[in-house]
């Protein structure tokens, strides 16, 4: 159903965010890994996270959810137990390629897959990574979902791999794999990204050190889970609040205070993108004593200008690059992204649809084959947008819709809940 999006004048008030998605698919894998009982805090309970608990549930966790929280009973490292149906992940690339990595290792054989935007998005290099830890894998056309994996004919074998391509879910699923393996497997990234899962193996008692981009884990092959059941507190999830700090900046009068929020370094590029962009911002960093510093944020309406993104700030940047894009074509200059070309493969290809709804909305925006020049500040004019079923194209469009001259209306909106669910209350709260 198509939505009509609602014009909102100014943002005030103090708001903490929904927890952090990355974290919350990662809480819960390596909690089930764990021996004994983890309580997660604050697990947010959207579509993407709610898939990676429903094939977890497949391969027999326990989840309890109380008013505490949500009480995940670890099986250790061996407890898994063989799906009974093909696992189908939805829309959730965190959980298909953190899961694969998982189920490599396993003594059962398995299926996963998910929806249409699912199936479109490649795991070659994250295949070949895994095959050559003895992984026994096969995948359409050797890339995409669905992958039938099927029990190594030894146990896996530690590996030291560059990956070509940045990414934290190949990154993420090697760790997992290596978890079963004999020997240390290391990591050399080129480029950092987001280091959850390094964080909670450190956490719940894994062997792995990090020094100048390269990480090594000691797999256990042979004996119970490296892994001990803890407390997980999530922190709140920069990603969502970035579409508040957004609207908060383009909007006059607006004032945003947001807190407990996750303060990761290798989230943040989109807050150095925005001080490059002469947002007005303040940052104060409260915990660095758990697993993941927290703070809180400042948001103020800005006059912004342009900017470039190019290289490891792309990476660190990535799911903001389309909101990016929209604030460019608000700001003083010509904006230049680059180096993003991982956006053709996100939950649809981020560039191109984000270059076909912002021109019809009057944008001058020029598409590239790994990013964006975009020329401002134009005033957006609300016409009829499509989200192409990917949340973040989606919200990013309702603020385009807010802030533009007559009406936007989006064909359909329903893939918010992937990552978001309370996105629209929480923006309408805030705007009385
Ligand atoms: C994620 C990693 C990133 C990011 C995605 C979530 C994760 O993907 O775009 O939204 O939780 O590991 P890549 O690892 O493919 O870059």
């Amino acid at each position: 159903m198509s939505f009509l999006v609602p014009k909102l004048h100014k943002i005030q008030g103090c708001w903490q965010p929904p927890a952090d998605k990355s974290i919350s698919h990662r809480a819960l894998i390596l909690a089930s890994l764990a021996e004994g009982t983890s309580h997660i805090q604050n697990f947010l309970k959207a579509e993407d996270c709610l898939a990676t608990a429903r094939a977890l549930k497949m391969m027999g966790i326990e989840m309890i959810e109380d008013k505490e929280g949500l009480h995940v009973i670890g099986n250790g490292l061996w407890g898994l137990k063989k799906p009974s149906h093909v696992l189908d992940v939805a829309n959730s690339g965190t959980t298909l390629r953190l899961l694969t990595g998982l189920l490599s290792a396993q003594k059962f054989s398995s299926v996963i897959t998910g929806d249409r935007s699912l199936v479109r998005r490649p795991t070659g290099e994250l295949l070949k990574l895994l095959r050559s830890m003895g992984a026994h894998l096969q995948a359409h056309e050797d890339t995409y979902a669905p992958i039938h994996i099927y029990p190594p004919r030894e146990s896996l074998k530690a590996i030291f791999c560059e990956p070509v391509h940045p990414s934290a879910q190949t990154k993420s699923a090697v760790l997992l794999a290596g978890l079963y393996a004999e020997g240390v497997t290391g990591i050399q990234e080129t480029v950092p990204t987001r280091d959850h899962t390094e964080r909670l193996l450190q956490y719940l008692g894994a062997s792995l050190s990090t020094r100048e981009g390269r990480l090594e884990l000691q797999g256990v092959p042979f004996q119970g889970s490296p892994l001990q059941a803890r407390s997980i507190d999530i922190p709140g999830d920069l990603s969502s609040a970035y579409f508040l700090i957004a609207l908060t900046l383009v909007l006059p009068h607006s004032k945003l205070e947001i807190s407990s929020v996750g303060l990761n370094p290798t989230r943040m590029g989109f807050l150095e993108a925005l001080t490059s962009m002469g947002a007005s911002l303040q940052c104060t960093k409260e915990s660095e004593d758990s697993y993941e510093p927290i703070g809180s944020l400042e948001v103020s309406s800005s006059s912004l200008t342009s900017t470039k993104i190019s290289g490891a700030l792309s990476v660190r940047t990535i799911d903001e690059l389309p909101l990016v894009a929209l604030l460019a074509t608000q700001a003083q200059g010509e904006t230049r992204i680059s180096d993003a070309k991982a956006l053709r493969h996100k939950e649809c290809d981020r560039i191109y649809a984000m270059t076909q709804e912002l021109r019809r909305m009057g944008a001058q925006i020029e598409e590239h084959e790994d990013g964006w020049v975009i020329s401002g500040p134009t005033r957006l004019q609300g016409t009829f947008v499509k989200s192409y079923g990917d949340h973040r194209v989606a919200m990013t469009l309702i603020l385009a819709g807010m802030i533009a001259e007559s009406e936007t209306e989006i064909d359909s909106i329903d893939c918010i809940s992937i990552s978001f669910p309370n996105f629209l209350p929480t923006l309408l709260t805030l705007s009385k």
